[in-house]
């Protein structure tokens, strides 16, 4: 197209003209402008989590493990730590910073631990944000997708399910297509996810269908993808806001290809690591229509997760690599 207003002879001009001015020519010279930003340079936020677990107390005070970091770096974005004694100033610049949070897993109390704290802080801001058309995704995993049941509804409605280490397919909703998170999965995907145990369950406690649908702040923000029954309870395995970019899974995604101790509830089929891919691609494209970034080049550097070193903990925890921070 460059080459147009410099052809050589009239003739050539004028096919060249011809062609440059036509409505298709114009419209690929041209690609239409995306609703969003499409950020080629994700970066994510994860929270990190105090360590309660004993065995980790002597390499820091907080902790993330190594699977979620690896799960958001299999689809193409950067991973930044948020630690928990930040200011506020500080947790500030930080939302202003990065394209989205991920809330993990772990075993901390929802309302009165840090990482609920912090949590609360990013979800208040997400809000906000996005409630002005500045796209920030919001993903909790696990304990995560517990918390953001607690951060909505202000309640804790957990219900004890004693689901630790199992695999279960998922349940999906009719119209699962018309899903944010499930839009761009293959069929095929989606009757092998329905069909066999391809997602790892590691929880105490669960959402159950029934006080979710009986809390009106839950069941009004959130639309329910998917559920699974274990014993008698029906609960919550994905959800998404309907009017916002908050998601939440019960169970693991980052797990499958990168975690290898609880076996029976971590599978490593073909299929499995699939659903994570898929996943984590739909996660990462979110963070993609969020265009805040550092204000400066070095900051992002000093900020990125390449600062720290992950130990390996597979000899005493179900973790392979855990990230630590003092
Ligand atoms: C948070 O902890 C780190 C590591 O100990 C320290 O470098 C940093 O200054 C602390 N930040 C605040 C605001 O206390
Ligand atoms: C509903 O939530 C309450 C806590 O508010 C909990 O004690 C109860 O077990 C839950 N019931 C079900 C069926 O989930
Ligand atoms: C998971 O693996 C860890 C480390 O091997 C072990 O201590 C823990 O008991 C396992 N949990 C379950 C539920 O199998």
């Amino acid at each position: 197209m460059a080459s147009c207003p410099g052809a050589a002879s009239v003739l050539a001009a004028c096919c060249f003209l011809a062609l440059c001015c036509s409505p298709v020519a114009i419209s690929l010279a041209l690609p239409s402008r995306p609703a969003y930003s499409d950020n080629a340079r994700p970066v994510l936020g994860i929270l990190a989590q105090e360590t309660d677990f004993k065995n980790f107390q002597k390499y820091g005070s907080s902790y993330i493990a190594a699977s979620y970091v690896k799960f958001i770096e299999s689809a193409g974005a950067r991973v930044v730590p948020i630690r928990l004694n930040l200011s506020d100033e500080e947790y500030s610049k930080v939302f202003h910073s990065i394209n989205g949070i991920l809330y993990p897993g772990g075993g901390v109390n929802l309302k009165t631990s840090e990482f609920s704290r912090v949590a609360k802080i990013f979800y208040k801001k997400a809000l906000e944000a996005n409630e002005r058309g500045d796209y920030f995704p919001v993903w909790g995993t696990c304990l995560g997708h517990q918390l953001l049941s607690y951060l909505t509804s202000g309640e804790n409605l957990l219900t004890w399910t004693n689901t630790e280490d199992f695999a279960f397919p998922l349940n999906f909703i009719k119209d699962v297509k018309e899903s944010k998170m499930f839009a761009n999965f293959p069929d095929d995907l989606l009757q092998e996810i329905a069909s066999e145990p391809v997602t790892s369950n590691f929880h105490f406690w669960s959402l159950s269908v029934q006080n979710f649908t009986n809390n009106q702040k839950l069941r009004s923000f959130y639309k329910i993808l998917t559920t699974n029954v274990h014993g008698n309870v029906e609960f919550i395995s994905t959800m998404e806001a309907y009017a916002y970019p908050v998601y939440g899974v019960q169970w693991h995604p980052e797990k499958n290809p990168f975690e290898w101790k609880n076996e029976t509830g971590i599978p490593h089929s073909r299929t499995a690591m699939k659903v994570t891919y898929y996943i984590a691609d739909f996660l990462v494209n979110e963070a993609r229509k969020s265009n805040h970034r550092f204000s400066r080049k070095e900051e992002e550097t000093e900020a990125l997760i390449y600062n720290f070193n992950p130990v390996f903990t597979g000899k005493f925890s179900s973790f392979e690599q855990v990230y630590f921070f003092d």
